[in-house]
């Protein structure tokens, strides 16, 4: 009895030693979207595209940062034809989302362990993220420096440092937080 208590206690220690270690390099925690702010990247992502002649409903969503997948595993139940993924480098965030998806046997969800700074998003057009300052800024750069012509960006609280939001959704929460939507190119 003794020895699973220690490899329990072992078990709790290096997955908070994981998540800590990941919090500090990643610069942010894996803390998911209040259940307002993903209410109002849905609605800003159902009417990406409206009125243009673009027909967006069909595209991938990408999660940049997914965290537990919150956010990833909701969308890829509401929209079984859609194709869901999301990036993470956080290892037990990432590992939980995996197994959700085979539990729950989402076969549109794709769950990558890896930096999106480095990933390839040029066919990314539709992409959500919660980030923190330098992060929207890094992602930034990383986007200016590719082909994104009618691409779009759903951000949760934090805003683009240059780039001008097409819309944005206030919450009704203590802080009116925002939730941005860019046209980007
Ligand atoms: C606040 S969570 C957001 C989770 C989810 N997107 C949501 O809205 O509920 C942000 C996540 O982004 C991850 N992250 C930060 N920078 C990253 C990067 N460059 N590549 C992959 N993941 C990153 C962090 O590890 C963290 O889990």
């Amino acid at each position: 009895m003794i020895f699973f208590d220690i490899a329990l206690v072992v078990l709790v220690l290096l997955a908070s030693i994981s998540i800590v270690w990941t919090t500090l390099s990643a610069g942010m925690s894996p803390m998911p979207s209040s259940k307002k702010a993903r209410d109002a990247m849905i609605q800003l992502l159902e009417s990406a595209g409206e009125g243009s002649g673009v027909e967006t409903g069909a595209w991938p969503v990408v999660d940049l940062g997914s965290g537990w997948g919150s956010l990833i595993i909701r969308l890829a139940i509401k929209y079984p034809k859609r194709q869901i993924v999301g990036y993470e480098l956080s290892f037990l965030p990432w590992l939980v989302t995996l197994i959700i998806r085979k539990l729950l046997g989402l076969k549109n969800l794709t769950v990558y362990r890896q930096d999106f700074l480095k990933a390839d998003l040029s066919a990314s057009s539709l992409m959500v993220c919660y980030l923190f300052p330098a992060g929207m800024a890094a992602l930034e750069t990383k986007l200016t420096t590719e082909e994104t012509t009618g691409r779009y960006l759903i951000s949760n609280n934090f805003a683009l440092p240059t780039l001008t939001a097409e819309k944005s959704i206030h919450l009704n929460d203590f802080y009116r937080s925002p939730v941005f939507r860019y046209r980007l190119g």
